[in-house]
């Protein structure tokens, strides 16, 4: 597996990507479509007009990819697809795509799960991974605390019950009319602000105590702007960003006295915030923390390249294949 070349394919959300990536960690390239820019004025991922762009990106991307590498097809190994979780229309065009390929250029294929990916990106670079560790998926759709016994082999220990984590900063970002994705501009607007300007807390789940919930948080952000006492913006954003990262920082520690761990791995496109990763070293000086680097944050290909290479196991049909919008990590 050391030297195998797998094209990876991403679709799962707004981003079309394609990676060629070498022995699962030696990332030769990695290409980006990105239809952010037409969901802007809607405030969040418009699923048919990501379709429609899905569709116009994927050969171009996977022909981009193929060229950057400096390969053809022929030294293609393996093909790995994301097949879930994600929006269906969005992920049948990655799919329909690998598989065509796949039975053109007589190549085996395998379905990814794109959390689990997420995952693998701050992995990717490690000859050896520490383990047991914990694991951390932050993003626009998914916040997921896991063991990771293994590559491929994880106990599922908290979730969200309602919004996700890079969800309820862009809906946040929607109430202080910044634009989508609205991550990136909270955190710029916090550093101006003070985080004990508004007394806000993050949810807590009754006989769950490592599930998240952040619906009461993004309603109680809306009552304050809305509200009839004046707050400035950054102050909101400080407040907001302060307390639901805190209530992330402090399950993961619950986690870690109640499961020990040589190590905890983060992914996902919350992972870019600066500011979590100072909350992170400062709460536990003393445990190995690996992040994504910045290409493997937000959604790309070459996660689902890399794990692809680790996880093949045998030749199926790809017809067989299918895609899955929600399917658990373990
Ligand atoms: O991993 P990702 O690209 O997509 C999913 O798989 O969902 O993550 C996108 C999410 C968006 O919600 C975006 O607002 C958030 O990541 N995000 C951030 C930052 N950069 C991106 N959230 C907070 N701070 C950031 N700097
Ligand atoms: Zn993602």
């Amino acid at each position: 597996m050391d030297s195998v070349i797998v094209l990876g394919i991403e679709s799962t959300c707004d981003e079309t990507g394609a990676a060629i990536v070498q022995g699962g960690r030696k990332i030769l390239s990695n290409i980006l479509a990105s239809s952010a820019d037409i969901h802007e004025k809607y405030g969040g991922v418009f699923p048919e007009l990501a379709c429609r762009r899905h569709i116009d990106a994927i050969l171009p991307v996977i022909d981009e990819a193929i060229q950057t590498a400096g390969i053809i097809p022929p030294q293609i190994d393996l093909i790995a697809v994301a097949k879930g979780p994600g929006l269906v229309g969005a992920l049948l065009i990655g799919m329909n795509a690998a598989k065509g390929l796949s039975i053109a250029w007589n190549k085996p294929l395998i379905g990814i799960n794109h959390v689990e990916a997420h995952l693998y990106a701050s992995m990717m670079d490690l000859e050896t991974i520490p383990l047991p560790a914990l694991g951390l998926v932050l993003s626009g759709g998914h916040t997921l605390l896991v063991r990771i016994l293994d590559v491929g082999r994880y106990e599922p220990i908290g979730t969200t019950v309602d919004d996700a984590i890079g969800e309820a900063f862009d809906k946040v970002a929607a109430l202080l009319d910044l634009p989508y994705p609205g991550g990136p501009h909270v955190e710029r607007l916090a550093k101006k602000g003070n985080p004990k300007a508004l007394s806000l807390s993050a949810g807590k789940v009754k006989r769950s105590p490592f599930d998240f919930s952040f619906s009461g948080l993004k309603t109680a952000v809306l009552y304050a702007v809305r509200g009839k006492k004046k707050v400035e913006s950054a102050d909101v954003a400080a407040s907001f960003q302060e307390t639901a990262f805190k209530d992330i920082v402090d399950k993961t520690s619950l986690a870690r006295k109640t499961f020990p761990c040589q190590a905890l791995f983060l992914g996902g496109g919350v992972c870019s915030n600066q500011h979590l990763r100072t909350l992170f070293a400062e709460k536990f000086p003393d445990l190995p923390i690996f992040w994504p680097p910045a290409n493997l944050s937000l959604d790309n290909a070459a996660m689902i390249g890399g794990l692809g290479a680790k996880k093949f196991s045998g030749i199926s049909d790809p017809l067989d294949l299918e895609v899955q919008a929600r399917i658990p990590i373990a």
